[in-house]
């Protein structure tokens, strides 16, 4: 028996009258496996997936999507070797200047989340001042995850919560979904409707843990994500809006 995840569905969509999900995330995986392919270091992959990022930023603002996510950075990405975390880093770093001019003048907003004091103070700085500088704009709200980690993120909530219930700001009864949601890094934000994840690996990775409770899945597995192309997005957006989100109801 073959399990296909992904399936190209050759039933045509009117994608000028398609619903377009308020929140995409993007597990942008494959990175290394592309240059392996191509008998190239893990970081070229890296820095062709870098490129691939900005490209597909840029393209889901121009179609109307308020907000991305994309997972650049985990909790556990440190676990690599030093010399490929210290090429993300100089490529977070590299990029970040480039893009993140082009952004602004996109209209785009980028915010971080994650615990970013664990970055190179250089970079915390670029971060920051990215994030300043487009706080104004008032396209798409790009969240870029950098040292993100849902379980951690769920931590720093529960530390939240219970030290206000222990200083009397907060009453048990006060705690409810909503309330765990605003002490997330994406607090104010719709959960995201539609998750890719190129590559060919079924997993979610730790990636919008709490907010991915109701998000629809798609798993693309003959793509990684240098190759990853706006007609793929499309594709992946074609799919949601055939959908049928029903919420845990009927
Ligand atoms: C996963 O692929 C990818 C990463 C851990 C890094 C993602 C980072 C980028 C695409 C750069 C983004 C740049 C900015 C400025 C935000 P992998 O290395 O796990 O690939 P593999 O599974 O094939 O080994």
């Amino acid at each position: 028996m073959k399990f296909v995840l992904f399936k190209k569905n050759e039933n045509k969509v009117d994608r000028s009258n398609r619903i377009l999900p308020q929140h995409v995330g993007i597990i942008m995986d494959g990175n290394g496996r592309w240059a392996k392919k191509r008998g190239m270091p893990r970081q070229a992959g890296h820095q062709a997936g870098a490129s691939n990022f900005r490209k597909i930023t840029r393209y889901c603002n121009s179609i109307g999507i308020k907000n991305l996510t994309v997972y650049a950075f985990s909790t556990e990405n440190w676990r690599r070797p030093k010399d490929e975390v210290d090429a993300l880093m100089n490529l977070f770093y590299d990029y970040l200047v480039e893009a993140l001019a082009d952004f602004r003048e996109e209209n785009i907003r980028t915010v971080f989340i994650g615990d970013v004091t664990a970055f190179d103070p250089k970079l915390q700085k670029l971060m920051k001042e990215a994030q300043d500088l487009s706080s104004d704009k008032t396209g798409m709200r790009l969240n870029i995850a950098m040292n993100y980690g849902g379980r951690s993120e769920m931590i720093k909530a529960i530390k939240e919560i219970s030290a206000g219930v222990a200083e009397g700001s907060i009453k048990e009864s006060d705690i409810t979904p909503e309330l765990v949601s605003a002490h997330l890094y994406t607090a104010g934000q719709p959960d995201p409707d539609l998750i890719i994840r190129p590559s060919g690996e079924y997993r979610t990775s730790n990636f919008l843990l709490w907010q991915s409770a109701y998000s629809e899945y798609i798993f693309m597995d003959d793509i990684l994500w240098p190759d990853f192309s706006t007609e793929n997005l499309e594709e992946a957006l074609d799919e949601y809006s055939r959908r049928n989100r029903r919420f845990g109801g009927v």
